[in-house]
Parts: structure tokens; C-alpha cells; sequence
């Protein structure tokens, strides 16, 4: 089944965006380097007005090295736009921000001609670990919980050097399914959002064909051979302890493991899409919510409706 998620805030972050967009020069998206697109928010390029754009591939230490690459080659191919990958264990991630803001925006970063900055990403992409990086102190999340509403914050990486970061959350609609389970493993969505067992198997069903070879080493399990994704779940489990009275598999405990797993790095370094799959998902994504659309469409003008004939 589709994930959908609604974190709420958005209307906040909307309105700070588009007040603050006029005076910035480039707009920082921090990525989650195991799942780009997915983690992407289209919305954003409009809510900018299409300003020069910096995509932080985040958490780079947890993706797979050579897909990452195809993924900053695929955006720095773009125009306006710059990538780099990024993560907690750099120490000067300003240094990398700052130069890679100077190649979008060569004109600005003097006292006179300040570069303004904006930071944007979904939860949980590492958005406040690198705040508080690059402040040098433990910074409280920017107010992403229902009830917290707390300033816009103004960070001065150097002198005429400004980055602003925005309060509230701002959440791409699902309109692509793979996109909501890469996101779902990863751990952006919350848990009561969608149904971990059905992750996991929709995790193994990836990694099987990618990484089995990370599957086997953590598992001890033939992931590369001819098990369906239920059967893995299943031998993962009794592999891990995950049973239950009269010998029967916990597939809810086995899933979480997996999850956990995945999170944590012990099944080493993945990533989830490469930016040709991803456009392929994008593409049958976009031509089923078209025609979900025009059906829709097409139900309001049915005989009897308001607007129909
Ligand atoms: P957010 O503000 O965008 O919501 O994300 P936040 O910085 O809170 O980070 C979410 C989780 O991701 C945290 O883990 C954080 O430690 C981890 N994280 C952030 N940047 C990186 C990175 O570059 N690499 C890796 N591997 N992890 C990163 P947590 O378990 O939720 O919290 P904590 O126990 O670490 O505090």
C-alpha cells in the first residue's frame, strides 16, 4: 500500500520560505545521500523562484560511495545547480558550503553584497546535526514537533556570509511509491505512518538484488538465490532469534531488525535509488497521479455534478 504522511507546520514553512526567498541568493536542500530523489521536495524549486540551488548529499558516510557519485554528477550536470556530499564526521562542513555557494552566486559573499543563504530539508536528513555544527553549539531542532514554533535562526558562516534556516517542516506529497518506502527505511517517516513488515519486504526486495552479498554477510542467509522477499524476512528472523512459542517466526520482530539494521550501518553502506531508477519511478509516478487527476476531473463533470452536463 502507498505511504502518504502529513507532518503538519507546512503553511508555516511555506509562508517563511516565500517571505524570506526574495533575499536569498542560493537555496541549500540537504538530501539524504542513500535516497536523493526521494528525500527531494519538488515544491521547493517553485517556492524559490527557481534561485541557484545546493544540494547537500547528507549522511554520506551510511550511502553507497559509487552511487553517490552518480548522483552529484546527475546535479551538478544541472543548471544552477551545484552538489556535494556532506556528513557529520567533516569538520569543516562550512568551508564545502561556503565555496560551492561562491561558484552559484559569484557575485555575492562581500560585506557589502552579503551572500543569504537558505537551508531546507525533510526531517530527520540532518538538518540540526549540521546546524549545530556549524554554529559549534547543540542548537534545539528548529521547531519540526506539532506546538514548537520557535524563530527563524540566522547562522554567519563568515563574515558576509549568512544562513538562514527555516522553522516548521516541509514534506514532499508521495506521489511515487518506492520514494515513500526508501523514505519509510530510512527513518523520516514516523512509525505509526506505515506498516514496518511491509517495509522491510519492500528493503529486502531491493537489497537482494543490489546488495546481497551485504545480506549474506550480515544474515548468513543465500540472499542472491531463488527466496522470495517473505522467505528472507522469515529465515532472517529465525537466523536472529526473532521466534515466537510452537517455533514460529516473529516476521513484526525480524522486520524491525532489518529496519534497524539498514539505519544503523550494520549492513554496511547502501543506497536505495541511483538517479536513473529514480527517474523511471518519477515517470510512472507522474503519469498515475495524471490520471488520477483526470479521473477525478472527469467524476466532477460526470451528469448531475456541479460543473458536469
Ligand atoms: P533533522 O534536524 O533534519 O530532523 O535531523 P537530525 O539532525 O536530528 O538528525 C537525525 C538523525 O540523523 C540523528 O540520529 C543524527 O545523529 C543522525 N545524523 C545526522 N547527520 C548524520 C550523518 O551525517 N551521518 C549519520 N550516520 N547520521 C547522521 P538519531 O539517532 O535520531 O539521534 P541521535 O541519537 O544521534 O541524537
Amino acid at each position: 500500500m502507498a505511504i502518504q504522511w502529513f507532518p503538519g507546520h507546512m503553511h508555516l514553512t511555506r509562508k517563511a520560505i516565500a517571505e524570506r526567498v526574495k533575499e536569498i541568493d542560493v537555496v541549500v536542500e540537504l538530501l539524504d545521500a542513500r535516497l536523493p530523489g526521494s528525500s527531494a521536495n519538488p515544491m521547493l524549486a517553485a517556492l524559490t523562484l527557481g534561485k541557484p540551488s545546493l544540494k547537500v548529499l547528507n549522511k554520506q558516510d551510511l550511502a553507497d560511495a559509487a552511487c553517490t557519485e552518480l548522483w552529484l554528477a546527475h546535479y551538478n550536470a544541472l543548471p544552477g545547480t551545484q552538489a556535494i556530499g556532506l556528513d557529520a564526521s567533516v569538520s569543516t562542513p562550512a568551508q564545502k558550503i561556503i565555496q560551492a555557494c561562491h561558484a552559484l552566486a559569484p557575485a555575492r559573499g562581500s560585506m557589502s553584497k552579503p551572500m543569504r543563504v537558505l537551508i531546507c530539508g525533510i526531517p530527520n536528513v540532518g538538518k540540526s546535526t549540521l546546524i549545530n555544527t556549524l554554529t559549534g553549539k547543540r542548537a534545539a531542532k528548529t521547531g519540526d514537533e506539532a506546538g514548537i514554533t520557535k524563530l527563524e535562526q540566522r547562522i554567519t558562516l563568515a563574515d558576509g556570509f549568512y544562513l538562514f534556516d527555516t522553522p516548521g517542516v516541509l514534506w514532499p506529497k508521495i506521489i511515487v511509491d518506492r520514494s515513500g518506502f526508501n523514505l519509510a527505511a530510512s527513518g523520516a517517516i514516523g512509525r505509526n505512518a506505515f506498516d514496518e513488515q511491509e517495509v522491510a519486504l519492500e528493503l529486502l526486495h531491493y537489497l537482494k538484488q543490489r546488495y546481497a552479498s551485504q545480506l549474506e554477510r550480515r544474515y548468513k542467509i543465500d540472499a542472491a538465490g531463488t527466496l522470495q522477499d517473505e522467505d528472507l524476512l522469515a529465515g532472517i528472523g529465525r537466523n536472529r532469534g526473532a521466534v515466537q512459542r510452537g517455533a514460529k517466526v516473529n516476521l513484526q520482530k525480524a522486520a524491525e531488525i532489518v529496519l534497524m539494521d539498514f539505519r544503523s550501518e550494520a549492513l554496511g553502506r547502501i543506497s536505495l535509488e541511483t538517479p536513473e531508477e529514480f527517474a523511471q519511478w518519477l515517470a510512472q509516478g507522474q503519469a498515475l497521479e495524471a490520471a488520477r487527476l483526470e479521473s477525478k476531473k472527469s467524476r466532477g463533470r460526470a451528469p448531475g455534478a456541479p460543473g458536469g452536463t
